[in-house]
């Protein structure tokens, strides 16, 4: 039986990362239902050599979003894939806001939507920022369902915003997720940008007073469980080829704030809780707007895949125990 072929488009990122890891150890496993091909592509050069040691039978190829320049190798050289995952963007808004044209022209996926429209039967996940939702019927604090309106704040919410758009309206299969903030463990090889728990362990370990907004509410969901349902994703595709047209809210089961995020991570640790201080997000001025509450309501998410996300409580333990053995 050939193999199916799964290409990570965007595979030195911290999403990018995670996943290598998980279905190259689902390829190595002797539990799964299918023999998977796997290839990632990268951006910054070189690419970094605990990845080059950690997948030495994956295919990696440089490719350029902005321009589209590597697609055309990855048909050579690895073929059609039977699965994409886009996991490559511009992912810093305030970035996003200094180079608005950049942000668009990579975070819109076009030329990687370009190129797989030569392929029938190849689905497409992507992993996106969720945006201020509101249903117009109810104009007071909502918790989010996929259907309700997005209301960009920024550069990088506009983007997000237009890449769910040309992702419908031009690929015949599709899973988009939108995912809240994303936090776990580092990775193999450590991403350039500050991961939340981390960099709150490290700030709260000084024992310093430190200020968090308590009127900015998130979802975040652990990365292994977002990696879970990608996995998820995948074997239904592979199993069943019925054509996909999802939309799916990707966040853990908790609305918290910002100072609920810091009070989960000294909790955990032991440090004192009166070190942290909470002032209001409009007391900040960040250089880019950020959306006070972008809670989401998660039930498509757990009926479609059948996964119970862990707590965010649980997820900080995760991440802080599994960091400690690094
Ligand atoms: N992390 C979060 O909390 C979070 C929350 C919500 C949504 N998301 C979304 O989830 C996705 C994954 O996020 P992430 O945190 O894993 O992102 P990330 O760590 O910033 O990784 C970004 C990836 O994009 C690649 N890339 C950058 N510019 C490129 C270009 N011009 N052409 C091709 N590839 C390029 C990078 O390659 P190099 O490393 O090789 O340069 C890297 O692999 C993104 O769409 C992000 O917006 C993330």
């Amino acid at each position: 039986m050939s193999k199916k072929k799964i290409l990570i488009v965007g595979g030195t990122g911290y999403l990018g990362q995670h996943l290598l890891q998980s279905y190259n150890s689902n390829q190595t496993s002797q539990s799964h239902s299918h023999d998977l091909a796997l290839a990632f592509t990268y951006h910054s050069t070189p690419l970094p050599q605990p990845l080059l040691d950690a997948f030495p039978d994956s295919q990696s190829f440089h490719v350029d979003l902005k321009s589209g320049i590597g697609f055309e190798t990855i048909s050579n050289a690895f073929g059609q894939p039977d699965v994409v995952v886009n996991c490559a963007a511009i992912s810093v808004p305030r970035a996003c806001e200094t180079d608005p044209a950049s942000a668009h022209a990579i975070n819109v996926p076009s030329s990687l939507v370009k190129w797989l429209q030569s392929f029938k039967q190849t689905v497409l996940f992507s992993s996106i920022s969720p945006q201020i939702r509101v249903n117009l019927s109810n104009r007071d604090q909502y918790i989010a369902k996929e259907e309700d309106i997005a209301i960009p704040l920024n550069v990088y919410g506009k983007t997000k915003v237009e890449a769910e758009k040309f992702i419908s309206e031009n690929c015949p299969n599709f899973a988009i997720l939108r995912s809240s903030i994303i936090y776990g463990p580092q990775t193999l090889s450590p991403v350039p940008k500050s991961l939340p728990i981390q960099w709150i362990d490290g700030a709260l370990s000084k024992r310093e007073t430190l200020e968090f907004f308590h009127d900015e509410f998130r979802c975040p969901i652990y990365v292994k469980d977002l990696v879970t349902v990608i996995l998820g994703l995948t074997s239904q595709w592979l199993s069943e080829g019925k054509q996909m047209q999802l939309l799916l809210n990707a966040g853990g089961p908790d609305r918290v704030s910002r100072v609920q995020i810091a009070e989960a991570v000294a909790q955990f640790r032991g440090y004192d809780t009166s070190l942290i201080k909470p002032v209001s997000a409009s007391s900040v001025d960040r250089g880019v707007k950020s959306p006070a509450d972008i809670s989401m309501d998660i039930t498509r998410l757990v009926q479609t895949l059948n996964i119970n996300p862990v707590s965010f409580k649980d997820g900080v333990k995760l991440t802080l125990t599994t960091e400690a053995k690094r």
